[in-house]
Formats: structure tokens, sequence, C-alpha cells
């Protein structure tokens, strides 16, 4: 059976409808994805490992348990950016590692531009950071790089998924999960998801322009 995607929460429904209202300022547009990153990310990191560990209260010795494992989290360029500070919140340890992509319309093939992935000691788990999971055709590519980094186990984490970027995935890797506020109806013919709420990237940073 295939796993949920959608994360469902009060808190996660009230702050994504201020991320798709039009209206919502840049400022408020950045902390509502923060606070949405931080929901989804405590679904998607249920499973991390953890060790038993000891801890010297102010009364006694106790017992408690730390990460055992060593996280990525690997920022889709560039809206993947808003989500990169609240995860690095719940989890100071992690490693933030940036992939820079973009597809050469004439050949289809994607083209990195920056890539500071290593090739040796792989991290244990994978967090890919898209906030608009549209086409799946870059986070595909990231997914793939990352394989070849040799990580075994990788998680996608969007606000928002449109059913063709879930289809990709599933098709190409099976075995990745997928967390999302809200999976929408469809794409638009430039491959915008319906309704969706614009362009991440020009509303969390201010960068919409009119002329465009
Ligand atoms: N990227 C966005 O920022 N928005 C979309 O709707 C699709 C891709």
């Amino acid at each position: 059976m295939e796993e949920p995607i959608e994360v469902g929460h009060p808190l996660i429904d009230h702050h994504l409808q201020l991320l798709r209202d039009e209206r919502t300022s840049p400022g408020d547009f950045r902390r509502s994805a923060r606070l949405l990153a931080t929901l989804l990310a405590f679904e998607a990191t249920r499973d991390l490992e953890t060790v038993e560990t000891t801890v010297r209260t102010p009364l006694e010795t106790t017992s408690g348990r730390r990460l055992a494992q060593r996280v990525g989290l690997v920022p889709v360029l560039r809206a993947g950016l808003l989500m990169v500070d609240p995860l690095l919140d719940l989890i100071p340890d992690a490693e933030v590692w940036h992939l820079g992509i973009f597809r050469d319309e004439s050949t289809a093939q994607p083209v990195y531009y920056y890539d500071k992935v290593p090739t040796d000691r792989p991290v244990d788990v994978a967090l890919v950071l898209d906030p608009m999971l549209a086409t799946g055709g870059t986070v595909c590519v990231v997914v793939d790089r990352l394989r070849a980094w040799g990580v075994p186990r990788i998680e996608i984490v969007s606000l928002i998924a449109a059913p063709e970027g879930i289809a990709m995935v599933r098709r190409r890797h099976p075995d990745v999960r997928i967390r999302a506020c809200a999976v929408d109806r469809h794409l638009d013919h430039r491959k915008y998801i319906v309704p969706g709420l614009g362009d991440a990237g020009d509303r969390g940073f201010n960068t919409q322009r009119d002329d465009r």
C-alpha cells in the first residue's frame, strides 16, 4: 500500500491557507513557510534512529536518547532555502548540501551549475527540501545524485505536491517517501501547481515582477 503523502494537522491547514493567499506579505509568507517546514519535519523525521545516553540534571543522572544518524538537508534551489533554517533548528548537527541544477531546454538534460555533494561518506538520511513538487524532474535528478553518493534513505519534504510530480517520483524512486502539506489538482501549461501558491521563491524572497 502506498503511504499517505499529506500530513494532516489543523496548524498545517491554517498556515497553508495563509501561504496560498496572494495578499500575504513576503515576511508572513516566509514565517508560514518556516512553521510548515517545522510541522512537516516532525513527521518526516519520525523514524530517525536514536541511541540511549545519560544526562546529569541538577538533581541526578538519568537516561535519555539522542539522534544516532547523520542527517543531510538538500534544499532544491532557490525556494528550498526557505525550509533550511527551521530544519536546522530541529537538527542542529544536520549537514546542508547544496546542489544547483537547471534544465537545458535544447537537450532536456539536467545541468549542474553547483554541486558540492561529495563522493564519499554519505549521510544516513537525506531530506530533500523542495517546497513545490511540480513535475518532479528536478527532484528526481537530486535523488539520482544522492543515490550515486550512496545515501541509503531519502525523503522529499514539500509544502505542496502535484499529482504529476508524485507519479514521477513513485515511478523512478519507489522507495523515496514524500511528505507534503497538500496534494493539489494539477499543473497548468507553465508547470505551475494549481491552485498552488504561485512561485514560492519569488513570494518568499520578494522578487515578484509584474513585467514577467
Ligand atoms: N515552483 C513554484 O514555485 N511554484 C509552482 O507552482 C511550481 C513550481
